[in-house]
């Protein structure tokens, strides 16, 4: 049986990443006995430049079909004018909303090839491995928002709102996931201040103690976790909390592998598909020059082989390949050290290839 995988490149270094993690999974589908049926669709700000929309109704349509989606990044400084019709980022939160996919998974394990391009020291990075949970398809990003004029000038409004079930899905996936684990989540709010997070917290708390009795459960207010997470990144198991939080929390993050350009994520949710991207953005200063680093979109391949497919084997193998890449002493610009000598993105992409054929 083949697969179909739906193909969103996007802007800036989304094209270039996207192409390098298509190899790699046509590769390990020859390895593994597997094919994969390839088809690329615009989101985004070339969507926006063809069709005036971000998201077109062709593009959804065949997602919704996909077993499974890829997608680079979107935006870029073509599309930021803030009084603009729409925007590339529409199309995103678009996709992820319209196919219900609330569950962001985000994957932070310093490989230990890389703990010395981490801007923080060793004995605080080792032993880390964080899987967070954002919740991605409520909260600040989808509540009633506004612009209105007033006598001074004008008002602009966002709201962040949640409902029970929203935090009783996300929450329990991350009690499933954090099982399979070290049995331990942490859930992030700021229900100090938030009403949005009281409930959160209630919510959370009943989920974990009536249905994860075994689980190690503790809550950490947001501010004191943006330090926490680079003071003692090793005492987290699964983190679960609300969209931006996690938006902002996991970009942090990426800075204890050392870069952006590393870490994957996916996000499930019904009815889906999957959808798998790296975290990072379009980075629109490197686009076009072949430097990007194209690990985080290979691995965010890995995780949709695993988590769409149930190809766990597949998925193991690219993971073992970029682990085996990077001990090699091979680096991309945003991880080579001052002076180090870096590789661009094709030949990244191409070692990894290498390595999962030997
Ligand atoms: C992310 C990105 C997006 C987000 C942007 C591009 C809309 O930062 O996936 O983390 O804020 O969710
Ligand atoms: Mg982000």
């Amino acid at each position: 049986m083949s697969a179909k995988i739906a193909l969103l490149p996007g802007d800036g270094i989304g094209p270039e990443v996207v192409a390098e993690a298509r190899a790699v999974l046509e590769t390990v589908g020859q390895l593994f006995g597997q094919t994969f049926e390839f088809t690329s669709h615009l989101i985004g700000g070339c969507a926006i430049d063809a069709h005036g929309d971000p998201l077109p109704a062709e593009t959804l349509e065949v997602c919704r079909k996909a077993d499974a989606i890829l997608l680079g990044a979107v935006g870029g400084p073509k599309w930021d004018d803030p009084t603009a019709k729409t925007r590339p980022e529409v199309g995103l939160l678009k996709i992820r909303k319209e196919l219900g996919l609330y569950a962001n998974l985000r994957p932070i394990k310093p490989s230990p090839s890389l703990i010395d391009s981490s801007p923080l020291k060793r004995h605080i990075i080792e032993g880390t491995d964080i899987l967070f949970f954002r919740e991605l398809t409520g909260g600040l990003y989808f509540g009633k928002s506004g612009l209105e004029k007033t006598e001074t000038g004008e008002t602009a409004f966002n709201t962040m709102i949640y409902s029970t079930h929203e935090v009783e899905r996300i929450v329990r996936m991350a009690c499933q996931a954090a099982m399979k684990r070290r049995k331990k989540v942490t859930s992030v709010d700021k229900a100090n201040v938030l009403e949005a997070s009281r409930l959160w917290r209630r919510v959370a708390e009943r989920i974990v103690k009536t249905e994860f009795p075994e689980i190690q459960y503790d809550v950490v207010l947001v501010d004191a976790m943006a330090m926490h997470l680079i003071s003692k990144p090793a005492a987290f198991d699964v983190v679960v909390t609300e969209n931006m939080f996690g938006d902002i929390l996991t970009d942090e993050g990426s800075m204890l592998p050392g870069s952006l350009g590393l870490l994957p994520s996916a996000s499930l949710g019904e009815p889906g598909p999957g959808l798998y991207e790296p975290i990072h953005g379009s980075a629109p200063d490197i686009a076009g020059k072949g430097v990007a680093n194209p690990l985080a979109t290979i691995l965010a391949a890995a995780m949709l082989l695993r988590h769409s497919l149930n190809l766990e084997k597949p998925a193991a193998a690219i993971e073992d390949a970029v682990e085996a890449v990077l001990k090699a002493g091979h680096r991309t610009k945003d991880i080579a050290a001052a002076g180090e000598k870096s590789i661009g993105t094709k030949e990244m992409g191409k070692l990894v290839l290498e390595r999962l054929k030997a």
